[in-house]
């Protein structure tokens, strides 16, 4: 074996083990968030840092620095079609994040992050912010802190960012927001408007045996290998990738409307597909991975929303619906059904909220983490902060906490910077949709008629087997053919919803 070759099968081999601790952190939170009693959370905050800390010391020793150092001497830089320089440049990208980090930093951030947790779900029930607050403030303190070890140009945030999307910046995504804000409140209000009188026009009980057979037909249908994951039940829906053949999807079911948990588990099955489908010949490297928390929102956000919530989908999926549920679904009509379930309205809840206003959401979460991060706003302010912002960009007060600033588990978890990329997601989404029909025009076609493989195959050869071979924007530029921007996001909205609401 060439000393190249050798020094690559180290780094390999290393950060294997280095996968495999992230796996098994990952199925230890699934299992927090699942079955985990409640008094488990001491032991279970002091497992999650001793992982922390040991996947920190193998990412960040001398031995991985230097392998990686004397390996990118050596090999052809700059070119994503070298399956080594790929690998040495995302696990220098790792190593040099963890080497900036102190380990008791690492270890703290872990442990809070799980203790914290516990307290939000307790002030979430009795909407007393005051309950979360102290732990709230020990990890925005943590975070700052972190985001000061990791450096950054213009704004601590970047720093944070970045660990879920590669160059995200601050500056960045104000102008994205800025474009696309003015534009969602307009439209907002216009179709709240003409689709205010809008009833549901049905109601349960709709069994749970019945809602998990219909979620998991469609779900089978549009890719999803049952074989390879399971499907559980939890209070914040989330999926996660244990391994090669183990994704973990999540949902919660509503008895009295079917389509909450319907499309929650036609959300968590996209992001599955998309696990499902990373190479597996390349697990344990970053040609095994998914490239950013954007891109897998992406896929999401493609399947709930844009295929899920179509006239198209619902042409092959309302009858099957009707066979299932066939007391209260059977005079249900299915332009009505459309509408009901594309409905604009401004709401509190982020995650139930239709695909216009959502982003408003979005928006306002990002200028208060920034503003919490570059120490603009003082954590016990938040709520005060938030109320203010939700009214100017959705018109509403909020009545209570546990409708506002506490309805969310990221910042639980000390993940501030993540809530950007669900924003992201939407719009490459959407630039997909644009691509995917210009390249399959009789898409519609298809979808209604349950034909979903030449989607599948499109994302999996655009998206999936790529890993992280290249950065997030290259990576939708390459599979779109035009640069991230949110005009694609804009016209499929319009579009959309004049067609349904006039
Ligand atoms: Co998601």
């Amino acid at each position: 074996m060439s000393p190249t070759k050798n020094k690559f099968e180290q780094l390999c081999h290393i950060f294997k083990e280095v996968t495999h601790l992230r796996s098994v952190r990952r199925l230890l939170n699934w299992d927090q968030e699942t079955y985990m009693p409640q008094k488990g959370q001491t032991n279970r905050a002091e497992q999650n840092a001793t992982l922390s800390r040991l996947i920190h010391k193998q990412v960040a020793s001398k031995k991985t620095g230097q392998l990686i150092e004397e390996l990118f001497a050596v090999v052809e830089p700059k070119n994503p079609d070298n399956d080594m320089y790929v690998c040495l440049r995302q696990w220098r990208r790792d190593f040099n994040r963890q080497k900036k980090l102190p380990t008791k930093l690492v270890e703290e951030l872990s442990r809070q992050a799980v203790l914290a947790h516990e307290a939000w779900v307790k002030a979430r029930e009795r909407s007393d912010f005051s309950v979360f607050l102290p732990l709230f403030k020990s990890l925005v303190h943590l975070s700052r802190q972190k985001a000061k070890c990791l450096g950054f140009s213009k704004s601590p945030y970047d720093a944070l960012l970045d660990e879920y999307e590669q160059g995200a910046t601050a500056y960045e995504l104000d102008k994205l927001f800025s474009r696309l804000v003015p534009p969602l409140k307009t439209l907002t209000q216009k179709v709240f408007d003409k689709s205010r009188g809008l009833a549901k026009e049905f109601s349960g009980p709709f069994p749970i045996s019945g809602q998990k057979t219909m979620a998991q037909i469609a779900i089978v249908k549009i890719g999803f290998d049952m074989t390879a994951g399971r499907i559980d039940t939890v209070v914040h829906p989330f999926s996660t990738k244990i391994g090669p053949g183990d994704c973990r999807i999540t949902t919660r079911w509503n008895i009295q409307d079917f389509t909450e948990g319907f499309f929650g588990i036609l959300h968590e099955a996209g992001h599955g597909i998309y696990s499902q489908n990373l190479p597996t010949k390349w697990y344990g490297t970053p040609l095994g991975e998914s490239v950013s928390l954007g891109v897998h929102e992406s896929q999401s956000r493609f399947w709930e929303n844009i295929v899920g919530r179509s006239r198209a989908f619902w042409s092959h999926f309302l009858p099957i619906a009707k066979g299932i549920f066939p007391g209260s679904l059977c005079m249900l009509d299915l332009d009505k059904f459309v509408r009901v379930i594309n409905k604009v309205e401004p709401s509190y809840i982020r995650v139930e909220a239709d695909e216009v206003t959502y982003n408003l959401h979005i928006y306002l979460r990002f200028v208060i983490e920034k503003e919490l991060i570059e120490g603009k706003l003082q954590p016990e302010d938040v709520p005060d902060r938030w109320n203010r912002l939700f009214k100017e960009l959705l018109g509403l007060e909020v009545p209570k906490d546990s409708m506002g600033c506490l309805q969310d588990v990221h910042w639980s978890g000390g993940s501030f910077g993540y809530f950007p990329t669900y924003t992201l997601g939407n719009i490459y989404a959407a630039m997909i949709r644009e691509a995917l029909t210009k390249e399959i025009p009789e898409i519609e076609t298809m979808i209604s008629a349950g034909e979903f493989q030449p989607i599948f195959n499109w994302l999996r050869d655009k998206i999936h087997i790529h890993g992280q071979r290249f950065s997030p924007t290259d990576l939708i530029r390459h599979a779109t053919g035009k640069k991230p921007s949110s005009e694609p996001l804009i016209h499929y909205l319009e579009t959309k919803f004049s067609q349904l609401f006039g």
